[in-house]
């Protein structure tokens, strides 16, 4: 088995480093290749996304992805920026199913912004489809405008559309993995003004014909937003298009106090992934050593989980993470009084002795 080490950008190579460090402990012989992306990329290779980082991914079993972007880049055009790495590698390797798990552990509880009794003992899924909708679609772009109420001046635009395989095969995902759990399976659209999502609810609908055992029920954006802040625990598992997923994953995360907490996968068809934290680069933390390390760690447990077919590998890392918590040790994202504040060196070191 090979996994491909992208760490990218800001924190990404200290918490990366982490779980690489976590994977060499559990005695598997997997092979590691490390790549650059992102600014990273960018600075070595002139490109966020370099051919060879590319082919390194396509190769391997699976990727573990640190982050990308960093403000020393903002500037750059648009095809040369940090995210086009992560944009780049989802669209090329086919990942379009993207699980954002939002779990609360009770040791966290009082790091919510929201009131215990709202927040404990969530847990979430949030699946995201992650290779059409307005991200990709085509044409977009500045253009002088040649219809509409402001012909003549300079408008930006995107497209907003989803295929029926696109809908089909997402919302085939989400069925089976709501199978795994609770059984229930809200989808989010905005069919009562978008034409792609009335499509989407359509497509959806369908689909629910084949998983009977599965209840569905639609909800309109602005409301899923409402309804997490407000009883996010009556929901099991959400599906729902790019640009949507986005918003709400992070909304999502931060329900559980920190997104320092929460892993993702992004799986193809066959359920090669790619596994990252939720969570961004921090540029604004980067190099001090205070970043909290365990969403990547957890994001590993989730490749062993998903792609290389280690599931009790994956119960492993995810006890020796709950050993840590119930221990005591914080980040400093994470830290509350009365617990010990470590670094991220410390925290990744902590779930090595756990897991022995
Ligand atoms: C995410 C991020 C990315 C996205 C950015 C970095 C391109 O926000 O993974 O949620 O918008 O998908
Ligand atoms: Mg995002």
């Amino acid at each position: 088995m090979k996994i491909a080490i992208l760490p990218g950008d800001g924190i990404g190579p200290e918490i990366v480093a982490q779980a690489v460090k976590v994977l060499n402990v559990l005695g598997e012989a997997f092979e590691m290749e490390t790549a650059p992306v992102g600014g990273a990329g960018y600075a070595a290779h002139g490109h966020p996304l370099p051919e060879a980082t590319l082919t390194l991914a396509k190769q391997a079993d699976a990727i573990l992805f640190g982050a990308v972007g960093d403000w020393k880049y903002d500037t750059l055009e648009r095809s040369l920026r940090p995210e086009q790495a992560i944009l780049g590698l989802r669209k090329n390797l086919n990942l379009f199913a993207n699980l954002r798990p939002a779990i609360l552990y009770p040791e966290l509880a009082g790091a919510s912004t929201l009131k215990p009794e709202v927040v404990s003992g969530l847990d979430i899924l949030i699946i995201r489809e992650l290779t059409g909708d307005i991200y990709f679609g085509k044409p977009r772009g500045v253009r002088i405008a040649v219809d509409g109420d402001f012909i003549g001046e300079r408008e930006g635009f995107d497209t907003m559309r989803y295929a029926e395989t696109e809908i089909r095969r997402i919302a085939h995902v989400a069925f089976q993995a709501a199978q795994k759990r609770d059984k229930r399976l809200t989808s989010v659209d905005k069919a009562n003004v978008l034409e792609t999502f009335q499509f989407w609810k359509d497509i959806v609908t369908e689909v629910h014909r084949d998983y009977p055992d599965v209840a569905l029920d639609h909800m309109y954006v602005d409301n899923a937003a409402m309804q997490l802040i407000r009883a996010p625990k009556k929901f099991d598992v959400i599906v729902t298009g790019n640009m949507f997923g986005d918003i709400l994953s992070d909304a999502a995360a931060m329900l559980t106090g920190s997104i320092g907490m929460l892993p993702s996968a992004s799986l193809d068809a066959n359920n090669k992934g790619l596994y990252e934290p939720s969570h961004g680069s921090a540029p604004d933390i980067a190099g001090k050593g205070i970043a909290n390390p365990l969403a990547t760690i957890l994001s590993a447990a989730m490749m062993l989980r998903y792609t290389l077919q280690r599931p009790a590998q994956a119960d492993r890392i995810e006890s020796a993470v709950k050993k840590v918590l119930s221990q005591g040790l914080r980040t400093p994202d994470i830290y509350e009084a009365g617990t010990t504040k470590v670094g991220t060196e410390e925290m990744g070191d902590a779930v090595v002795r756990a897991l022995n």
